[in-house]
């Protein structure tokens, strides 16, 4: 067989039933035996959500020997004609002439049988799961997000550049690393002082995985105007929720010439791209994963692509959440940072729509926002969106050298680590602003799964890191 004979599954089912000779091959769904000694598979090879329906006539050489063995699972490949169906289920079906067996499945050991697995079952089976329908579907969906936001950045000329994976730099300055070494744990050099002498490792200092992308987008952006990186990023936080990974994927564009205001606007034209794009592209998904996970999810989509997002300041925000009738589990205190609880009651009661929330209180960002002129906040952006709260984080950054030097003390961080970084406000300062989108996160607002886990293809959260 080679592939160029074979026809997707995608791109047969919307043909005419008038074609003779079809090659197809998949992996069995379903098989039934009908009467008149006819037999009906299902077969899906992924291409699209549906399968398409084989007919197994009883004249077909592979009717007694191998259909009957054809299992769910089985991997086949089938000829026949493309011929009008007689069901009502679909237009056409695949009438069979030959079946080649290419992997048997045995049924007391495969895992996905008829009956519906828990999402949870399926996690423990990451590399079977892009076989089902939620899955396969997840996947094509997480494609789609893909190929729209290169699509996105690229039309408005953003260049896409490759950002480190590993970093000397804490962009987040919050410490949750995960360290790179080729040191050996059991026994490292040590400085005299007793602590680990960093300078026999492998880069001569202390390295891990990134956090983020940012810095090294903004020395990009301040030389090329616009730019984005879309890449894995590490967090070895120890939260178990719905959505946090320790391992995610994280899409950052930075822009210089830019105020908070632009970088706002950015972000709500991108999300509104995303939502046109799956309603767009992926009909079958989204009709599949409001049926069967979250009845609001299209309204949401259609609400996402269309509406105004609404401005709210922090300050304003708290005020909102005051007023609130609650209770809420984490008390509402200007100068505490916004829980998932207190953002889903802004997005999802008060605004009920997405939500821009800006100017956030100095203490609870990171030292590279840049600080407004009441000297208490900063030129942060959060967009909350209803289902999951926090998909964007962004901000304007600080370009005054001085101020910016300040910053990174308060944040008990040494400005001899930051040096290139302070390089950018020396040699040319400008206004420059940009976000990160976390992907997995966008896939869960775009599917309505309730568990980040679902969204990633192989999740890593704490203690779990499986294939
Ligand atoms: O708000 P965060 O931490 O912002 C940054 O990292 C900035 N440096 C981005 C930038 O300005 N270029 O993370 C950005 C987004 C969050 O809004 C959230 O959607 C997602 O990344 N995110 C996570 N997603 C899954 N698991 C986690 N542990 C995440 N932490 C953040
Ligand atoms: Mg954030």
């Amino acid at each position: 067989m080679t592939n160029s004979d074979r026809i997707r599954i995608r791109d047969l089912l919307p043909e005419a039933p008038a074609r003779q000779a079809v090659r197809v091959a998949g992996w069995v769904r379903t098989r039934r035996a009908a009467k008149g000694d006819l037999a009906f598979i299902e077969l899906n090879d992924g291409s699209c959500f549906a399968g398409v329906q084989i007919v197994v006539p009883p004249e077909c050489p592979a009717a007694k020997t191998l259909v009957p063995r054809l299992y769910p699972g089985s991997a086949i490949e089938v000829e026949g004609a493309w011929v009008p169906s007689a069901g009502r289920e679909q237009a056409a079906e695949l009438l069979a002439e030959r079946i080649t067996l290419l992997g048997a499945c045995d049924p007391t050991a495969y895992p996905l049988q008829k009956q519906r697995i828990s999402f949870e079952r399926l996690r423990e089976l990451p590399h079977l799961r892009p076989r089902t329908n939620t899955f396969g579907a997840v996947a094509r969906l997480r494609d789609t997000l893909a190929a729209a936001t290169h699509q996105f950045f690229r039309a408005r000329g953003f260049l896409h550049l490759h950002t480190p994976i590993i970093t000397t730099s804490d962009c987040e300055g919050a410490g949750a690393l995960f360290q790179v070494t080729t040191l050996p744990l059991d026994r490292p050099p040590r400085r005299p002082d007793g602590a680990v002498d960093y300078q026999q490792d492998f880069f001569g200092r202390a390295a891990s995985l990134t956090v983020s992308g940012q810095l090294a987008a903004e020395a990009y952006a301040c030389a090329l105007g616009a730019v984005y990186t879309f890449g894995p990023t590490f967090r070895a936080e120890d939260s178990n929720t719905r959505r946090h990974l320790a391992e995610f994927w994280m899409v950052e564009p930075e822009m210089a010439f830019a105020d908070l205001a632009a970088d706002a606007a950015l972000a709500e034209a991108y999300l509104k791209h995303l939502a046109r794009a799956v309603l767009d592209e992926c009909p079958d998904e989204i009709a599949f994963f409001t049926a069967r996970i979250e009845p609001l999810l299209r309204p949401r989509l259609e609400t996402l692509a269309t509406a105004t997002f609404t401005r709210l300041t922090y300050t304003e925000g708290m005020a909102a959440l005051a007023r609130a009738p609650g209770p809420f589990t984490f008390p509402v205190t200007w100068g505490q940072d916004l829980q998932t609880e207190h953002e889903r009651y802004l997005t999802e009661e008060f605004v009920k729509g997405p939500v821009i929330v800006s100017d956030y209180p100095r203490g609870i960002k990171p030292f590279y926002m840049r600080l407004n002129d009441d000297g208490q906040t900063v030129a942060a952006m959060d967009v909350l969106l209803p289902g999951i709260g926090e998909i964007i984080g962004g901000s304007q950054r600080e370009e005054r050298l001085e101020v910016l030097t300040e910053r990174l003390c308060a944040a008990g961080l040494d400005p001899a680590d930051y040096e290139w970084y302070l390089d950018l406000r020396r040699f040319g300062t400008v206004p420059h602003a940009g976000f990160g989108l976390g992907f997995e996160r966008l896939v869960q607002v775009c599917s309505g799964l309730a568990n980040i886990r679902d969204a990633m293809p192989f999740p890593r959260t704490p203690r779990n890191a499986l294939c």
